[in-house]
C-alpha cells in the first residue's frame, strides 16, 4: 500500500520540487494549502486549512502517514500548529521545514535567522520524540544550488565584479531543489533508519570561486566582503526601531552559509546520500546547471 503523504507549502520555492518527487514515487499526496484555488494535477488531493487552527489541520491530517512541511518564514505559529495537529492525528512521520543550514551546529543555532527552526526542533524533541506513534526527520541540505544561483545568493554569475564572501574559497555543501525532493522520498522509504534524527545530504561541495570557474568566469575580478562585518551590520539593523528585514536576514544567512564555524561543509561521515538515493553531481552536470545562470 502506498504511503499517504500530506505536503504543506506546495506552491513555494521548494514545495513544487517535493510535490513532483512524491508524485513520481507514487505516494498518495494531499496538498495542505490556505487556498484550494490552485492548479494541481487532478490526482493530487487538496485540503484547504487554516494555519491558525490546530483542529482544522488535524482534520486534514486524519489517516495521513507523513507530513512534509515546506513553509518558509511565515512565523512560528503555522509550523508549531502543523506539528501539534500531526501528533494529535497520529501521523507517523513529520519532516519539518529545515532544508537549509546545519541548525544543529551551535553557531548556526545561535543565529537570529534560525530562531524559529531551533524552536521547532525543541518542540519536536519535547513532544514527538516521546510519542509512541509520531516521529520526525530533519533534512539538512545546505543552500539550494539552482535557486541560490537564480536569486544570486550563492554568487552573481552575471556581475563583472561578483561579491566573494570571506575570499570566496570556502567550500560549502549544496543541493538542487530536485535533489531535496529525492531526499524527502528517501526518508519516507527509510522510516526506521531516519527516525527522530537530522539527516544530511548534498549533491556538491563548492566554493564561490568554484562556481565562477564552472561558469568560465574570472575569479580575480571578485570583490571581497567579510561575513563577520555582515553579521555586525545585521545585529545593528536588528537594534533599529524599524529594522530592514532583508538587510538583517541576508546578513545573518550569508554569515551562516559562507562564514567559518557554521558547519556549511558537511563531513562525509555525516552524509545520508546513499541511504536516501541522492547522488553527487558530476562536473559535466554542474557545468550544465551553472551555465543556465551565467
Ligand atoms: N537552503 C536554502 O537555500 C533555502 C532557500 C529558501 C528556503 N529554504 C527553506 O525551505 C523551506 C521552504 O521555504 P520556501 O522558500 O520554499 O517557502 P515559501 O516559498 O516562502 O512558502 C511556501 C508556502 O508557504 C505557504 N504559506 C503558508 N502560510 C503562508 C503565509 N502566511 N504567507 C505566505 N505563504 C504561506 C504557501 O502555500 P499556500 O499558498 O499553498 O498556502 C507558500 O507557497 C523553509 O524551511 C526554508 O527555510 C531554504
Amino acid at each position: 500500500m502506498s504511503l499517504k503523504v500530506a505536503l504543506a507549502g506546495a506552491t513555494g520555492n521548494l514545495g513544487p520540487a517535493i510535490l513532483e518527487a512524491l508524485d513520481a514515487a507514487n505516494f498518495e499526496v494531499t496538498v495542505l494549502t490556505r487556498s484550494s484555488n490552485n492548479s494541481f494535477d487532478s490526482k493530487i488531493k487538496v485540503a484547504e486549512i487554516d494555519y491558525q487552527s490546530v483542529e482544522s489541520i488535524q482534520k486534514a491530517l486524519a489517516n495521513q502517514d507523513a507530513l512534509v512541511i515546506a513553509l518558509g518564514a511565515v512565523g512560528l505559529e503555522p509550523h508549531a500548529n502543523l506539528i501539534k495537529a500531526a501528533v494529535a492525528a497520529n501521523v507517523k512521520r513529520i519532516i519539518p521545514s529545515e532544508f537549509g543550514s546545519d541548525t544543529t551546529n551551535p553557531n548556526a543555532a545561535a543565529s537570529p535567522v534560525f530562531g524559529d527552526k531551533v524552536a521547532i526542533q525543541k518542540q519536536l524533541n519535547e513532544t514527538v520524540a516521546s510519542s509512541s506513534t509520531t516521529s520526525y526527520t530533519g533534512i539538512v541540505n545546505g543552500p539550494f544550488l539552482d535557486w541560490g544561483l537564480k536569486v544570486k545568493l550563492l554568487v552573481d554569475l552575471s556581475s563583472p565584479e561578483p561579491v566573494l564572501y570571506d575570499g570566496g574559497d570556502r567550500k560549502i555543501s549544496v543541493t538542487t531543489l530536485s535533489g531535496i525532493g529525492k531526499a524527502v522520498v528517501g526518508v519516507l522509504k527509510n522510516l526506521d533508519a531516519t527516525k527522530n534524527k537530522t539527516v544530511f545530504v548534498r549533491e556538491a561541495d563548492l566554493s564561490q570561486k568554484d562556481l565562477l570557474q564552472l561558469a568560465g568566469k574570472q575569479v580575480s575580478n571578485g570583490k571581497n566582503v567579510s561575513t563577520a562585518d555582515l553579521e555586525k551590520e545585521a545585529f545593528a539593523e536588528l537594534q533599529k526601531p524599524e529594522p530592514n528585514v532583508p538587510v538583517f536576514v541576508y546578513g545573518f544567512l550569508k554569515r551562516a552559509i559562507f562564514g567559518e564555524g557554521f558547519g556549511s561543509l558537511f563531513p562525509t561521515e555525516n552524509l545520508s546520500n546513499e541511504l536516501l538515493g541522492v547522488g553527487k553531481l558530476s562536473d559535466e552536470e554542474l557545468k550544465a546547471l551553472v551555465s543556465k545562470y551565467a
